[in-house]
């Protein structure tokens, strides 16, 4: 299954809007986070935490997925492949765990947001910076794959370019977009 051309570069923006738009609203996580753990303040505490819960539902959590199954639709509508690039395959693995991660930590993050609106005091509580650091940091791993994109077929990836080789003499596997 190949992508038509207009329609791989519209499925393409959306990816990366996605995806990139998914690192920035985690770094404006972040900064809520690490003004939830670090303020005196009990509101300034006490928004940070109702405003992360807020940016979880609504933005991290729908981008994540969207940057998931565009990236799917990515690899399988173009010569790219899903199973054929290592760079392809890391990145994958990368966004499913991270992904993952995220949905397990959704829980965590409401259940702080319901005790800081309950009117406790809600200074004493964690946050969650090691997870929003580490995304930071994962996020960025995958970005920059995507740009690089380094050379390197999997055994999959090799035998398919000889069978292409075979049924096409002269023809190579298209190196980028
Ligand atoms: C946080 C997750 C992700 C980020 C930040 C991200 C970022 C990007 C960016 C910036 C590009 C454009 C690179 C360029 O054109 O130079 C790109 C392209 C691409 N991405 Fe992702 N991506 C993510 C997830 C995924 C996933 C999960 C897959 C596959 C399962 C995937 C597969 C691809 C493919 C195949 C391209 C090349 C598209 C083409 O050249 O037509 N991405 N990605």
């Amino acid at each position: 299954m190949t992508l038509p051309p207009g329609l791989r570069k519209a499925v393409l923006i959306t990816h990366v809007t996605c995806s990139v738009g998914w690192l920035g609203a985690v770094a404006a996580y972040t900064a809520l986070d690490i003004v939830a753990v670090t303020s005196q303040e009990v509101a300034t505490v006490r928004g940070g935490h109702l405003a992360m819960d807020l940016i979880v539902s609504y933005v991290i959590v729908p981008l994540a997925l969207a940057a998931l199954v565009t990236g799917l639709l990515q690899s399988l509508g173009t010569p790219w492949g899903l199973f054929r690039h290592y760079w392809v395959l890391a990145k994958l693995l990368l966004t499913v765990v991270a992904t993952a991660v995220l949905l397990a930590e959704t829980r965590t993050v409401a259940a702080m947001a319901e005790y800081a609106a309950s009117g406790a005091d809600p200074r004493a509580m964690p946050g969650t910076l090691p997870h929003s650091i580490g995304g930071l940091v994962v996020l960025l791993l995958i970005t920059i794959l995507s740009v690089v994109k380094p050379q390197g077929l999997t055994p999959y990836g090799w035998r398919k370019r000889q069978e292409r080789r075979r049924t096409k003499p002269g023809g190579r596997m298209p190196v980028s977009g």
